[in-house]
């Protein structure tokens, strides 16, 4: 696992845009998994000012997002569909018929789970996957518990979780129940991880993720079983490592 400390929010996104540029460069059909919640939107600002100054295009490439809530519809603001829209898509020149979320409005859930399998081993798997961290070390929504040999599957969240999200909702009571998310062992599968983290709230996951032992009980500690990792995270962040 390769720890990269920057100073700052600013240069977390800076550095995780960097990547994503060259990757993109290297190979203009990269697979790209993306990440929702706080921690990407700055580098996702910053892959819409590259494309606008022509440094990268989108024509190519392909995204699976990790994760989307169950019973939020795609017009919801709080969807992760709307998001990823709103905060990246709309702004570049990716096709959207490339970019795939997994539906959580489908009345058989079982089905788009396997279904969003079947779409990544089509396009030849992840080649870099972006991640975020719960307080709790979930990653997509892998709440703690979850089976390291998971593959996309709907989950209940944890009370700690959607106390955490309910920051973008009205209240607590609408912060759904139920997610779906690419598993464990999916994620596992990519290429390469890039894993961002911003900020003193998360010292204690990250120093769990990088020090602690590797424990279903800790989603994130599995990739420290990953050969090719790369954790960039800010000095406040990294406080207590
Ligand atoms: C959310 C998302 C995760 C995200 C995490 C951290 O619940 N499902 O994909 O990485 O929690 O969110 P934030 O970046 O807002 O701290």
């Amino acid at each position: 696992m390769e720890i990269i400390k920057v100073k700052d929010y600013q240069e977390m996104s800076n550095e995780a845009c960097s990547l994503i540029v060259e990757n993109i460069k290297e190979k203009p059909k990269s697979v790209l998994g993306l990440a929702t919640g706080s921690t990407p939107e700055g580098l996702y600002q910053q892959l819409i000012r590259k494309y606008q100054q022509k440094e990268v295009s989108f024509q190519q490439a392909l995204t699976f997002n990790l994760d989307e809530y169950v019973g939020i519809t795609i017009d919801d603001p709080n969807s992760y569909y709307y998001f990823m829209n709103e905060k990246l898509f709309n702004h570049i020149d990716i096709q959207k018929s490339n970019t795939y979320i997994p539906n959580g409005m489908v009345d058989n859930l079982d089905k788009e789970c396997h279904d969003y399998e079947q779409l990544i081993r089509h396009a030849k798997y992840i080649d870099i996957q972006l991640l975020g961290l719960g307080l709790n070390g979930h990653i997509g929504f892998n709440e703690p518990g979850t089976s390291f040999s998971s593959r996309t599957h709907i989950v209940d969240l944890d009370e700690s979780t959607r106390k955490a999200n309910a920051r973008f909702f009205d209240s607590l009571n609408e912060v759904p129940t139920k997610a779906i998310t690419m598993g464990i062992d999916t994620i596992m599968e990519s290429k390469k991880i890039v894993l961002l983290v911003s900020g003193e709230k998360k010292a204690d996951a990250v120093t769990r993720l990088v020090n602690g032992a590797v424990s279903e009980e800790f989603p994130a500690s599995i990739l420290q079983k990953h050969n090719n990792v790369i954790v960039i995270a800010d000095e406040a962040a990294l406080k207590k490592m």
